[in-house]
């Protein structure tokens, strides 16, 4: 099952925000209907993003009446200042629409070739993230022993990528490794990824998941039950991980109590051209932490503060898990310094 698909002129995917209640399969059929579902997290994850953004570039080329290069490339342009605009923090949105600009602009052809081209990117973007997942999930799953509970935060899964996940690529190939492992997920509060989404994709697939709530992670810990933390991450800069909200706490809690922290994300995450200070924490709407679904729990007009995001500085960081293999602290400064992703150099 893929949670994103291209079908001539027609992107499908499950409408997040109504799981785990009901499975609905959306059409999209324009850019701005893509936008507006990233906006609205209809579409959430930051590889996900990345790849509805790049299906969003070519429902643009799809339907464009332009009738030469140019004005198609312009059309292009604007899509991508529309999509830019949904949400600032996870840096794979930026990174794919980036890819399909470059690759647009230095094209030659006419703009049925250009089209094709468009959308024939767009369909290899969403096709390289299944096939890095996979190998993040080989290489994550050696860090983990059969008998291992894991503790994951948010959603880092099937539903937040193209298909398999991150972090829950890890555990995903050592549930079919045939490890017995199981999972903590912790409710991601305020729009309860964790409870809504994780729980439902590791049900669905038969592997163990037990619900805590957010501030339950220090009591867990300390009981001695939890082995190992795996997160997944939007934005992987020079000095820090930058995650769904919370994942700060629990890299703290975890070093107090020698748990390895684990951040899974493919190549496209990381971001080396930034430090934690330049990078946008979104920021979203009271109403997210007022209210649970419909119902109101906090006075109306009280002040709220509603970060999406937090920054785990490497420090918490005890691996990085990538396409490409499994980042000590040494490999990622070594990276850093470097300025480049060169494996196995040093
Ligand atoms: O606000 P969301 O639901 O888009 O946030 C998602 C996360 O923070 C995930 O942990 C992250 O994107 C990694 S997903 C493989």
């Amino acid at each position: 099952m893929r949670t994103i698909e291209w079908r001539d002129g027609v992107v499908v995917t499950i409408d997040q925000t109504m799981l785990p209640d009901r499975e609905d399969w959306i059409e999209m059929r324009g850019c701005h209907e893509v936008a507006e579902a990233i906006k609205r997290m209809k579409i959430r994850g930051a590889p996900l993003i990345g790849a509805a953004a790049a299906y969003g570039l070519a429902l643009t080329a799809y339907y464009s009446k332009a009738r030469n290069r140019d004005d198609l490339l312009r059309e292009i342009e604007q899509s991508a200042d529309m999509l830019r605009r949904t949400r600032p923090t996870a840096v794979n949105l930026f990174w794919a629409i980036e890819r399909i600009l470059s690759k647009a602009r230095s094209a030659v052809g006419d703009v049925d070739a250009l089209k094709n081209l468009i959308i024939e990117e767009a369909k290899r973007i969403a096709e390289e993230d299944v096939i890095v997942n996979r190998k993040i999930g080989e290489y994550g799953s050696k860090l983990i022993l059969d008998g291992d509970t894991i503790l994951t935060h948010c959603n880092a899964g099937r539903l937040a990528t193209v298909d398999y996940g991150t972090a829950l690529a890890a555990v995903r190939f050592a549930w079919e490794e045939g490890k017995h492992i199981k999972v903590i997920a912790t409710e991601t509060r305020p729009l309860l990824q964790g409870a809504r989404l994780t729980a439902y994709e590791l049900m669905r697939d038969g592997i163990p998941v037990t619900l805590i709530t957010d501030n339950m992670v220090g009591y867990v810990m300390s009981r001695g039950l939890v082995d190992k933390v795996f997160v997944g991450a939007d934005r992987i800069v020079q000095d820090a991980v930058i995650n769904k909200i919370g994942t700060y706490s629990i890299a703290v809690l975890a070093h107090e109590h020698n748990i390895p922290f684990y951040v899974a994300a493919p190549l496209s995450t990381f971001d080396f051209h930034s430090t934690s200070k330049n990078v946008i924490i979104e920021e979203r709407g009271a109403e997210e932490v007022t209210y649970i679904k419909s119902i109101r729990i906090a006075p109306a007009g009280v002040s709220v503060l509603n970060p999406a995001f937090d920054i785990t500085p490497i420090k918490y960081v005890s691996a990085i898990i990538c396409e490409k293999g499994i980042l000590s602290k040494d490999d990622f400064e070594r990276i850093v310094r470097e300025g480049r992703i060169n494996f196995g150099a040093s």
